[in-house]
């Protein structure tokens, strides 16, 4: 096994809107679309799409929305072992509003994420020995990505930490034990604390997460590039140009491309170039997974 996910599931329930309802007011929306999402799943599905042997560790809920997402990560060839259903519970949902500048608005509702747990962990342990990178996000508890963390370095395998949606409440001592750290520009506001408007000042910032015993802060600034921060360097990658018109779950599709091709190379600085086409394709289509390019189009993306 290349590559686990402990994390989220969610179904995606993306409205694409003009404007967003004031309060009381009803407004018709162009257009909608149903998807399988969430940050995790979201992250698995980019790795196993760029060839990774990927596994799941992830609970659903007892709905309908339960079967199709077994399904859609089963279609992409996701290890599905650790991926199970929660009784009486629903699913992860996230409704989502994408406006005409592409921008997102997101609501989670974890549902079954909720409950998954340290102990969920150690059940995938023999399994998870075997893996090469162990990546977590914030969309399940705390307690769950310390463990993973622990375990990670426990038997010596790389963690990535996507310390998404943001939280406040992170336990740094664990922050500190991750090999990657990977921030969107808000998220690194909140945890930092410090200001993020110009490269500089996101450099500044990274580097109090350095001090603190990071070993890498990839920073996704959107169409401002990445910024990849270590001790006493760091280094700028361009974004490509290309008209969006949908930036959800572009994050998760740089991390889970950067992922594949860091477990595959363990060239840092050419996963990141990679991850950055990878999810700059992404944003050219509607929805999350189901705007993730294929190799052959990012193959194609890279020629031109
Ligand atoms: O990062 C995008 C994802 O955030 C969506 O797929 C949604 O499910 C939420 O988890």
């Amino acid at each position: 096994m290349d590559i686990a996910v402990i994390g989220s599931n969610m179904v995606d329930l993306i409205s694409y809107i003009d404007k967003m309802p004031k309060e009381g007011e009803t407004l018709e929306a162009p257009d909608f679309k149903i998807g399988c999402g969430g940050k995790g799943a979201n992250q698995a599905v980019a790795a196993a799409k760029m060839g990774s042997k990927v596994m799941m560790v992830t609970k659903i809920g007892d709905d309908l929305f339960a079967d199709k997402t077994m399904e859609n990560l089963e279609s992409y060839g996701i290890d599905t072992e650790f991926t199970s259903k929660v009784h009486g519970t629903s699913s992860g949902v996230a409704p989502i509003f994408v406006d005409r500048e592409s921008r997102n608005r997101i609501l989670i509702i974890k549902g079954a994420n909720q409950y998954l747990l340290p102990e969920d962990v150690d059940s995938a342990a023999e399994k998870l020995k075997k893996c090469s990178l162990i990546v977590l996000q914030l969309e399940i508890p705390h307690q769950t990505i310390y463990r993973a963390i622990e375990f990670g370095n426990e038997h010596r395998i790389p963690v990535i930490l996507n310390p998404a949606p943001a939280s406040k409440d992170l336990d740094f001592d664990y922050v500190g034990k991750c090999d990657y750290f990977i921030p969107n520009e808000s998220e690194l506001e909140l945890l930092t604390g410090m200001p993020v408007e110009s490269k500089e000042q996101i450099v500044a910032a990274a580097f109090t997460l350095i001090d603190k015993g990071v070993k890498n802060v990839i920073v996704t600034m959107g169409n401002r590039g990445v910024m990849w921060v270590m001790k006493e360097k760091f280094y700028s990658i361009d974004s490509y140009k290309v008209d969006a018109i949908d930036t959800t779950g572009a994050g998760d599709a740089f991390i889970g491309c950067f992922a594949h091709f860091l477990v595959q190379h363990g060239d840092v600085l050419h996963a990141l170039k990679l991850a950055t086409a990878f999810a700059a394709l992404s944003v050219t289509k509607q929805g999350t997974q189901s705007s993730y390019p294929s190799v052959e189009e990012l193959e194609q993306f890279m020629k031109i």
